[in-house]
């Protein structure tokens, strides 16, 4: 069954390349991103795993635990790290789920048989603290993320998480957000004391909260 965002994220036990994961667990109160990879030794996943190998720092900046997972077992994913450090100036160092068993696959609907009968799509899962997935994303094998605009969505998402605001189209952190529907406009002054603009009834802006 799909996973929808507001859904508790499926519990899993797995082994990884650094070792026996309890998922829930092992989150703690920190948020998670659960991402997956067609299979080890392809092309763009050794892209895709070295970059978020140098992102590491600025996502746990944000509490956020990264987790891979590829259909593969655990000696070819520790063989294929070599090479993905190798190639990507980098050190891989956040897990990678030895899914060869399809259990965590088949628990998040990352195989989708009318793409790839086998191999998972590009899926992501960001994760709360609460342990509600917060966002879903499906890319086809033949296309890499853009690492940049995950940690921007992670950015949006902890700042509706900790203040009753959403983010406009294109938004960087660092401009102004949107004040959530909920808040009557008499009440933005006193919830957002750097300012406002009502630009519409509808359409509030203030400086983004926490810079
Ligand atoms: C890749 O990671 O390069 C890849 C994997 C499966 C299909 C196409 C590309």
């Amino acid at each position: 069954m799909s996973i929808r965002l507001g859904d508790i994220a499926p519990d899993f036990k797995a082994e990884t390349t650094e070792g026996t994961i309890n998922f829930h667990e092992w989150l703690g109160d920190d948020w998670g991103m659960l991402f997956s990879h067609p299979a080890d030794y392809t092309p763009v996943c050794t892209t895709e795993l070295g970059r978020t190998a140098q992102l590491k720092d600025r996502f746990a900046a944000k509490n956020v635990k990264v987790l891979a997972v590829s259909v593969d077992g655990l000696a070819s994913h520790k063989g294929w790290i070599n090479d993905i450090n190798e190639t990507q100036n980098t050190t891989v160092n956040f897990p990678i789920i030895a899914d060869a068993d399809r259990n965590v696959a088949n628990l998040y609907d990352m195989i989708h048989p009318n793409a790839d009968n086998t191999l998972t799509v590009r899926s992501v899962f960001i994760i709360g603290p609460d342990k509600k997935v917060k966002l879903t994303l499906t890319y086809p094998a033949s296309t890499g993320r853009n690492f940049d605009e995950l940690l921007r969505v992670i950015d949006s998402l902890q700042l509706t998480a900790n203040y009753s605001v959403a983010t406009p189209a294109d938004w960087q952190d660092g401009e102004d957000v949107v004040v959530a529907p909920s808040i009557p406009t008499e009440d933005i002054p006193e919830r957002f004391p750097k300012g406002h603009k009502v630009i519409k009834p509808y359409l509030r802006t203030t400086p983004q909260p926490n810079k």
